[in-house]
């Protein structure tokens, strides 16, 4: 990696612009690389107090906050649940499987619903592309995206920008520094790409903040258009890994396979599953990624999985706590009527 800092204060808070303008957060590709580094920022001094024992603010005290969740999760419905209350919100979670959705109650009408009862900020997951935004255009508080179908998971791909960094800064090759970005670094991010939202969020969140962004899949798994986005895609993995600096590997979304994408889980790890002999292939201190869940002996090897000096997945988890409170932070200031932070 090149060390050489391209970013300046000037980058940072470009004169006469707001630190973060947007009601909501429906994706990455809403912000721009200034707003990024904000709420990266904004993250960092909520990974310090997560570390201690106590981890209460009432920062949000009085606001209610709804987790409305229409997908299974265990990382993100927890980190949001998390974050709120450790900010001292009123947190409720709504689980789409025992909600009225069941009995047939559309998308907006549950909306309509949750805004009546005068949330302060919706945080939505869906299998709908556009679903998170076609909540927001409903409602009067902020909503943020936790996922929705193919389009985007935006906090994923911060939380994974503020790992990468912290990782980065314990390994002596860059800084926590607010104006540290990932200029001069490559990162392959490896599966099931048409499927990824996370892919999707990361491509636009990594290059953002000048990574050059490498994709590997099988044919079929491979979205048209990527070289549009600035990222160069690949079939061969080995040639994909061949001096990269961080690996991301992702898995196959065979809940959003409609019909036979791979011939079969065996043939995909081998062709495509990241070992300790292909991660050879590397950078020597290439750092390795999944954002979860996980299918171990697929896409990713226990042993690579596990290495304490390479592996920052459970780290990626970490700062997702720290993500999200600085997203429910930022996002609800308006709201508190808090002056001056932009
Ligand atoms: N990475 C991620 O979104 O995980 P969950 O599905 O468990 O929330």
């Amino acid at each position: 990696m090149d060390n050489t800092p391209t970013s300046s204060a000037a980058d940072r808070f470009p004169a006469g612009r707001l630190a973060f303008p947007h009601r909501d957060l429906t994706g990455i590709g809403q912000l721009e690389r200034h707003e990024i580094l904000y709420l990266l920022d904004q993250a960092a001094q909520w990974v310090e107090l997560n570390r201690q024992r106590t981890k209460h603010t009432e920062l949000l005290s009085g606001l209610t906050i709804i987790n409305a969740f229409f997908e299974n999760s265990t990382r993100t419905l927890l980190s949001f649940e998390i974050a709120g209350k450790r900010l001292g919100a009123d947190v409720v979670n709504m689980h789409a499987a025992q909600s009225s959705v069941k009995k047939g109650e559309t998308l907006i009408d549950t909306a309509i619903t949750l805004n009546a009862m005068r949330a302060d900020a919706i945080v939505i997951r869906h299998g709908s592309s556009g679903a998170t935004q076609l909540i927001a255009d409903k409602v009067d508080c902020p909503v943020l995206n936790a996922g929705d179908g193919q389009h985007e998971h935006p906090t994923q791909g911060l939380l994974d920008a503020l790992a990468l960094r912290e990782a980065l800064a314990q390994q002596g090759r860059g800084s926590r520094d607010a104006l540290a970005d990932f200029t001069g670094l490559t990162i392959t991010i490896c599966g099931d790409i048409l499927h990824s939202r996370v892919a999707r969020s990361n491509i636009l969140c990594l290059q953002a903040m000048g990574a050059s962004v490498r994709l590997c899949s099988p044919p079929a798994l491979m979205p048209r258009g990527v070289e549009a986005m600035g990222a160069q895609p690949f079939h061969d993995f080995d040639a994909a890994l061949d001096g990269s600096d961080v690996v991301m590997m992702l898995r196959l979304q065979s809940e959003r396979m409609a019909g036979q994408f791979i011939p079969s889980a065996r043939e995909y790890h081998h062709l495509y599953g990241l070992t300790r002999e292909r991660l050879k292939r590397a950078a020597p201190d290439a750092l390795v990624m999944h954002p979860g869940p996980m299918n171990r002996g697929v896409e990713i090897d226990s042993d690579v999985a596990d290495m304490l000096d390479r592996s920052i997945i459970t780290s990626q988890v970490e700062m997702g706590v720290a993500i999200r409170m600085a997203c429910l932070d930022v996002l609800t200031r308006s709201a508190r009527g808090v002056e001056g932070w932009s």
